[in-house]
């Protein structure tokens, strides 16, 4: 048994999924484990009180207003009482409401009055667990309330589909509610820099060169390094308030110097700030008065940090770049990940409309040094954050087989 017996809040909601949870609960009844069932008003149709109060040996609760207890409220007492609270089968309803905090099942309002860890296990039909609003809501019960959300996986669902919504299996369940967050922070131990934003190189007091980068596309990796148990840098010209580590710069030389006092500890640089090729001359200090003639800025090149980085990395290093292009996309993506010797780089096509600069969603193309090729159709920044670090990670377990390899022929 993983430590002390814990009191665990087992939230069910409406999903075909619910009968697993039959199994998990006398799973953790056996690893010593008190369950408590508090089952939303749809899930009755998927699962029956009878067996969940025989199989917790503890009454089953659905309505708020329940006299089971006497004392407190009840979402009150089930709250203070719980070690960990765990949602599973959580429907996308039911994340919606966790996201906003609405209280009309009693589950939602235990959500609320708890302080102790709340793990979500997700199981719907794919276009619904891939819907951007539902993105939304899982990064909210992520980045701002802490959730450890257990990711549903890939297989065949009871509504027909093919595709990521099947609930995670109850073994993975139980070790991530019980022994911690290796399975669920695979990045765990990682330092890794993520650059977000557009450089703003200063013209004079009021005026600079900027670009339409909003930034969301950096701060989306940086809080899904973060959750998968990275430490995250995020160097970023756009404010940002996370509980992990963010710095604040405005040009491509402040950008530079904070990245190169952090690369050495890091093990991985994801660049997807906007970082502007040219900056003025000189700056003045003064408001350039307007005047009846043209007048003319001299730019500079900015070094590129990339490239500069690529040449000097050491080995286990690795470095992602972005690549955004009107023409040609692919092949100068390629040239770009060859010239500046990274390992990946994220390919898009700024000319389509209403996707990339400012949107919350993009179409790209994942290229790798060893050759591999991935296009992710249009989604949210948010999921394909998690694509880009699902593939760092890969590079991450290449390089420990790398590693075993070199050590057997020693
Ligand atoms: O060559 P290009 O500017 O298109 O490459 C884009 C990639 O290079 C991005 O990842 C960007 O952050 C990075 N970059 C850089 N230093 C620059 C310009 C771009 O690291 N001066």
């Amino acid at each position: 048994m993983s430590g002390q017996s814990k009191n665990i809040i087992l939230g069910i909601s409406a999903g075909i999924a619910a009968y697993r949870m039959y199994d998990l609960i006398s799973e953790l009844k056996k690893l010593g484990h008190n369950v408590t069932v508090v089952l939303t008003s749809g899930a009755k149709h998927f699962v029956s009180e009878l067996p969940l109060k025989i199989l917790s040996s503890n009454h089953v609760y659905c309505d708020m207003f329940s006299p089971e207890i006497q004392n407190k409220p009840v979402h009150i007492e089930l709250a203070d009482n719980a070690d960990l609270v765990l949602l599973a089968p959580a429907t996308a309803d039911i994340i919606a409401k966790a996201a906003c905090g609405i209280c009309d099942e009693l589950i939602t309002s235990i959500l609320l009055a708890t302080h102790v860890p709340v793990y979500i296990a997700p199981a719907m039909n794919t276009n619904m667990w891939e819907h951007f609003t539902t993105q939304k809501n899982i990064e909210t019960l992520v980045t701002k309330l802490g959730y450890k959300i257990i990711p549903p996986e890939d297989g065949d669902l009871a509504c027909g589909y093919s595709g990521v919504g099947h609930i995670a299996s109850n073994e993975k369940i139980i070790k991530t509610i019980l022994y911690g967050d290796s399975e669920t922070k695979p990045l765990l131990g990682k330092k890794i820099i993520v650059t977000a934003g557009g450089t703003r190189e200063v013209i004079d007091p009021v005026r600079f060169i900027g670009n339409k980068s909003s930034g969301k596309m950096g701060l989306a990796l940086a809080d899904t390094a973060n959750s998968m148990g990275a430490e995250v840098v995020l160097v970023s010209t756009v404010p940002a308030d996370r509980k992990y580590q963010v710095i604040e710069v405005e040009s491509a030389q402040e950008l530079q110097e904070v990245i190169e006092s952090e690369f050495d500890r890091a093990d991985a640089l994801i660049m997807a700030a906007a970082v502007s090729d040219f900056r003025p001359i000189t700056t003045s200090k003064q408001k350039i008065k307007k005047k009846n003639e043209d007048i003319t800025i001299e730019l500079t090149r900015n070094p590129d940090i990339l490239e500069i980085l690529g040449r000097t990395k050491r080995e286990k290093q690795v470095i992602i770049g972005f690549s955004a292009e009107s023409e040609n996309i692919e092949k100068n993506a390629i040239e770009k990940l060859q010239k500046k010797k990274i390992d990946m780089i994220i390919a898009n096509d700024i000319t389509i409309p209403d996707i990339g600069f400012g949107s919350d969603e993009n179409a790209v193309t994942i290229l790798t040094r060893d050759g591999s090729k991935e296009i992710l159709q249009r989604q949210s920044k948010v999921q394909i954050a998690r694509h880009i670090c699902n593939k760092l990670i890969d590079i991450f377990e290449t390089m420990k087989e790398t590693k075993k390899h070199d050590f057997n022929k020693k």
